[in-house]
C-alpha cells in the first residue's frame, strides 16, 4: 500500500506531560513481593530491592509510579506498613485474596522511587476508609514536622518529608468488586471532603478523582459528570482506566480498539468542560488515564487463596500486544493537550512489561518495547500527523486507517520523532513522509519491530521479540520515503 504522512511544527497539539509516560505497582500477585522487592535475590541491595528489576525500570523511563494500588487500597490501612517490620499486622487482602504481610510499605515504597529515577503517585483507601486516614497520611509523608503524623514519620527513620505532589482519591469506586463501592453521589461528597482537608494540610499537591472503571461501566459518563459536579473545585484531575483482551482472536478488531480508545477520552473531556461550563468555572480538569494496558491471558489462572505473593495477572504479552500498546500510546498523545498523567497499568510481573522469577532471572516482554522508545523520545509537543492510508473494516470497526502515528518535536535539542504502526497483517506500506517546514531535518535513527507471528511473545528462556535497527531511510529536501513492513511498529527519529 501508499502511504503519505504530513508534518508540521505548527500541527501542534500540546507540551508533552512526562508523566504520561506513568506505570503502576499494586500489592497484587509478584508485583510488590518477588517483583521489586526480594531481599533474598542475588542483585537485591541492602533494602531488599531487586537491581535486575530497577535497571530495566530506568530504562523505561518511568517518571510516575502509582502505588499501592488498584482495588488493594481500598481496603488498606497505611499505618500498617510503617514503622518497625516486626511489629506490622499480616492481614487478609479482600481485594485479591491474598495474605498481606506488610513487610514492603509506604517508606520502602519512596526510597524504592529515589532508586529507580521516578516519583511516587500515592492513593488513598476511600473504600473501607475516609478523610481523615487520607489527611493523616498527607501529613505523614509530606510535613516538615512539630505534628503527630509527621513525627511518628521521624520517629521510623525518615527525618525529611517526602513530598508526594500527586494523590489519588481510591480507586474505581464505582465497581461492584471495589471494598466501600459508592454511589457517584457518595464518591463526590466523600473525594470531595477527602482532596480539601488534604490540601488543607499540604497545600502544593494535586488529587486526582476516580472516573468509571471502564467505558463500558454501566454508569459511565452520569457517574463522571455527578461526582465531578461535587468534587470540581478541589480536584485537578478525573480518572480513566480500560484494558483491551483479543479473546476471540480476531486481531483487526482488537488492533482497532485505539477508536473506541479515542471515543472515550473524548467523551470525558466533553463531560469534564460540560460541568465547566455549569459551574461557570474558570478551571479547567485535565485528565489521568492511570490504569490502561492489554488484559485477558492470564484469565483463569488458578492460586491458593491467602497465600503470599502468589502469581496473579501474568500475561505473557505477544507481539500483536506490543503493535496496541504502541498504538495506545500513539493515542494517549493524541491527546496530550488535556492527558497530563497515565500509567501502563501495571510495571513488574501483573499485566507487566518487566517479568522475573523468585530467586532468577528477569525478561522484557514484547510490550515492554514500543512504551520504552516514546518514553525516551516522545519530548517536547506532540504534533499531529496528517495521515493519507487505506483503511479497512473489521468485525466491530469501519474505516480503520491501517497507519496510526503520532510525532514528537523536542524544540531544545532539534529532534523530531515519528512513532508508526502499521496494522495490515498482509501489506508493507510505501510510506512518503513530507517535512513541511521542518528544512535541514534528516533521518538519522529507524527502529522497527516486524517480521514475527502475530502470537510470538518472549520468556524467561528465550526472547526472540525485541526492535532492530534498519538502514536510514532516503531524504530529498524535506521528502522522506520509509518502508514500512506490514504488522510493524516503528520509530523514525530526524534531526537538523
Ligand atoms: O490493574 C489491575 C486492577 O485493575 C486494579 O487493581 C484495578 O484498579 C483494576 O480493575
Amino acid at each position: 500500500m501508499k502511504a503519505k504522512i504530513t508534518l508540521a511544527k505548527e500541527f501542534k497539539i500540546g507540551e508533552i506531560d512526562r508523566r504520561i509516560y506513568g506505570s503502576f505497582i499494586e500489592h497484587l500477585g509478584r508485583a510488590v513481593y518477588g517483583g521489586i522487592y526480594e531481599p533474598s535475590h542475588p542483585t537485591a541491595d541492602s533494602d531488599g530491592f531487586r537491581g535486575d528489576v530497577i535497571e530495566f525500570v530506568k530504562e523505561l523511563n518511568v517518571p510516575i509510579v502509582r502505588y499501592p494500588g488498584g482495588n488493594f487500597v481500598s481496603g488498606y490501612n497505611w499505618e500498617d506498613g510503617v514503622g518497625p517490620v516486626e511489629n506490622r499486622p499480616k492481614r487478609l487482602d479482600l481485594a485479591w485474596g491474598t495474605t498481606e504481610p506488610n513487610t514492603f510499605g509506604t517508606n520502602e515504597f519512596m526510597k524504592w522511587c529515589k532508586k529507580a529515577n521516578t516519583q511516587a503517585m500515592m492513593a488513598v483507601n476511600l473504600g473501607t476508609r475516609n478523610a481523615d486516614s487520607a489527611r493523616n497520611l498527607v501529613e505523614y509523608m509530606n510535613h516538615k514536622g512539630g505534628s503527630a503524623w509527621s513525627d511518628l514519620r521521624k520517629s521510623h527513620g525518615y527525618s525529611e518529608p517526602w513530598g508526594v505532589k500527586l494523590w489519588c482519591l481510591g480507586n474505581e469506586m464505582d465497581g461492584a468488586w471495589q471494598m466501600g463501592a459508592k454511589t457517584a453521589a457518595e464518591y463526590g461528597h466523600i473525594a470531595n471532603e477527602a482532596s480539601k482537608l488534604m490540601k488543607w494540610t499540604d497545600g502544593s499537591i494535586e488529587t486526582v478523582l476516580c472516573g468509571s472503571s471502564s467505558r463500558n461501566s454501566p454508569t459511565f459518563g452520569e457517574w463522571e459528570a455527578t461526582s465531578l459536579d461535587i468534587a470540581y473545585d478541589n480536584i485537578d484531575f478525573v480518572s480513566l482506566h480500560q484494558y483491551y483482551e483479543n479473546r476471540e482472536g480476531d486481531t483487526a478488531s482488537f488492533l482497532a480498539k485505539t477508536l473506541e480508545m479515542e471515543e472515550f477520552i473524548y467523551s470525558v473531556i466533553c463531560v469534564c468542560d460540560y460541568i465547566k461550563a455549569k459551574r461557570r468555572s474558570k478551571r479547567t480538569i485535565n485528565l489521568s488515564f492511570d490504569e490502561w494496558n492489554v488484559w485477558y491471558h492470564s484469565d483463569n489462572v488458578p492460586y491458593e487463596r491467602w497465600s503470599y505473593a502468589p502469581a496473579r495477572l501474568e500475561d505473557n504479552y505477544y507481539f500483536e500486544d506490543a503493535l496496541l500498546v504502541g498504538a495506545m500510546m500513539i493515542t494517549l498523545l493524541r491527546h496530550c493537550d488535556r492527558i497530563k498523567i497515565a500509567c501502563l497499568a501495571q510495571l513488574v510481573n501483573v499485566i507487566a512489561p518487566i517479568m522475573t522469577e523468585n530467586g532468577g532471572g528477569t525478561y522484557k516482554q514484547t510490550i515492554f518495547y514500543p512504551f520504552e522508545h516514546i518514553s525516551n523520545f516522545g519530548r517536547g509537543v506532540a504534533l499531529k500527523p496528517i495521515i493519507d492510508c487505506p483503511k479497512y473494516d473489521c468485525k466491530q470497526f469501519t474505516d480503520v486507517p491501517y497507519l496510526e502515528s503520532i510525532a514528537s518535536f523536542d524544540e531544545e535539542n532539534d529532534e523530531l520523532t515519528l512513532f508508526c504502526v502499521n496494522k495490515s497483517e498482509d501489506e508493507d506500506a510505501e510510506l512518503s513522509i513530507n517535512l513541511m517546514d521542518f528544512e535541514g531535518y534528516k533521518p538519522f535513527e529507524f527502529i522497527s519491530m516486524d517480521g514475527y507471528d502475530k502470537k510470538d511473545a518472549n520468556s524467561f528462556v528465550l526472547s526472540p521479540v525485541k526492535p532492530h535497527n534498519n538502514s536510514v531511510p532516503v531524504s530529498d529536501n524535506c521528502l522522506v520515503s520509509v518502508p514500512l513492513k506490514k504488522f510493524s511498529w516503528n520509530v523514525i527519529r530526524f534531526k537538523k
